[in-house]
């Protein structure tokens, strides 16, 4: 038994006005594709929170700045079907770009708060102006009682939270703790851009920021051991874009352990590769 697919936004919405005319929970897992098993935690969340999965697959051209992968980003379309099927999920909503961004369209959502703390957004500057509209489209088009978004992308999450907020969207967004690899990297679909030296040395990351979290609960102050995190990831050939801790709601920055929660983001390329992660403290 496999997935139905819907290519259009009426035959997306004709499936979910069917489950909700029947009294049936859904839920949206948004996704570019290149399933791996953080996207299929993602379905296993959904699965318990509602009684029919929709995930959407659509590389979104909108976030990608020209210089980035648009074109190389992995696309396994086949391969996500067969994922999803297994995983238990409904319906994949897989749009042509044009179904999407149709000729005339140019509309484009303004975002503050979050989505300009100096993280993400002091490297790639469109990038979130892309995800707000393109997630606001597919919450609008596929009306989910709930939609699921990795924490693995912590700021595109804060951001999804207050621009869903600030539009009185009805969906509830769901944050779903990252999946990693069994040495601590993050699963991630460009994870596969990775060398094998680069993919041995990539867990580090993470390793920098489990101390600086452990240090910051152990008294340390912030800028030490942010500092501290810098040096053993420089040291180690990472080049860093940002080592932050930050409020874990509006992604300030924070200066004490009293001006918490605490949220310690970071990004650093490793070759050609750009690695992102993000722990609580
Ligand atoms: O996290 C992603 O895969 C994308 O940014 C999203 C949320 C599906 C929007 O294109």
């Amino acid at each position: 038994m496999t997935v139905e697919i819907a290519r259009d936004v009426a035959s997306l919405r004709a499936f979910v006005m069917d489950w909700r005319a029947a009294g049936l929970r859904v839920a949206l897992v948004p996704t570019m594709g290149a399933l791996h098993e953080g996207h299929l935690s993602l379905v296993a969340d959904a699965k318990r929170r509602a009684d029919r999965v929709v995930m959407s697959i659509f590389v979104n051209p909108t976030q990608f700045a020209p210089n980035e992968d648009f074109g190389a980003y992995p696309r396994t379309f086949e391969k996500d079907v067969e994922a999803f099927t297994a995983a238990g999920g409904d319906l994949v909503f897989s749009p042509e770009i044009g179904e999407v961004y149709p000729p005339d369209f140019v509309t484009k959502i303004s975002l503050g708060g979050p989505a300009i703390a100096g993280l993400e957004d002091k490297f790639r500057p469109d990038h979130f102006a892309g995800v707000a509209t393109v997630v606001a489209k597919l919450l609008i088009m596929a009306k989910p009682d709930v939609a699921l978004f990795g924490e693995k992308d912590y700021q595109q999450l804060a951001v999804i939270r207050q621009m869903a907020r600030d539009l009185n969207l009805e969906s509830e967004i769901a944050g779903v703790p990252t999946v990693r690899a069994k040495d601590g990297l993050a699963l991630s679909s460009r994870n596969v851009y990775l060398t094998l030296e680069e993919r041995a040395r990539a867990p580090l990351l993470h390793g920098a920021l489990e101390r600086c979290r452990k240090a910051i609960l152990a008294g340390e102050e912030i800028a030490t051991a942010v500092a501290r995190a810098e040096g053993a990831l420089t040291v180690m050939d990472f080049v860093i874009d940002y080592v932050a801790a930050c409020h874990a709601v509006t992604l300030a920055p924070v200066a004490s352990a009293a001006d918490g929660p605490i949220r310690l983001l970071a990004a650093a390329r490793l070759g050609a590769t750009r690695l992102i992660d993000n722990v609580a403290v």
